[in-house]
């Protein structure tokens, strides 16, 4: 877990909370660990392999280990936002809705890492919109 950026600035205590209420789930490449309009009841963070992020606006960003996804659904219990592919065989750290607001209020560090991540993608989400209204690049 210390190589998780995420989790870089973390002391014991905090390691120990996140693995007690955390679990590893072990994925075949191909499956859908997310799907578009469904619920989502869970939160990942990639320890190994790959995903790929679709969108409704396409085919976005791959995401790596470290990275994490599925926190939008926990955040705001709306459907899942996008759907996630494993393009390799993955090792997840999964954390269930009964366990990520507790947490997140254990956790502080996570909050201001998840945030950061969150803004982000809103900038790079927006760059792409307006690469797509513009047809270009912005600067
Ligand atoms: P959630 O909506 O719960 O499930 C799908 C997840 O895909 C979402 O949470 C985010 O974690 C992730 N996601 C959605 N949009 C993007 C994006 N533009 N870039 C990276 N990840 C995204």
């Amino acid at each position: 877990m210390q190589r998780v950026p995420l989790f870089s600035g973390f002391n014991d205590k905090e390691l120990r909370r996140v693995a007690e209420l955390a679990r590893i789930v072990d994925v075949p490449a191909g499956t859908a660990v997310t799907q578009i309009g469904e619920p989502g009841n869970s939160f990942f963070v990639i320890i190994d392999g790959t995903v790929a992020v679709r969108t409704p606006v396409g085919t976005g960003a791959q995401l790596h280990p470290g990275e994490f996804f599925g926190e939008m659904s926990l955040l705001d219990g709306e459907p899942r936002s996008a759907t996630i592919v494993a393009t390799t065989d993955l090792r997840l750290l999964v954390v269930d809705r009964s366990h990520f607001w507790r947490l997140l209020d254990e956790t502080p560090d996570l909050i201001r890492g998840m945030l950061t991540i969150l803004s982000r993608r809103v900038r790079r989400l927006e760059q792409t919109v307006h690469a797509i209204l513009h047809g270009t690049n912005p600067t």
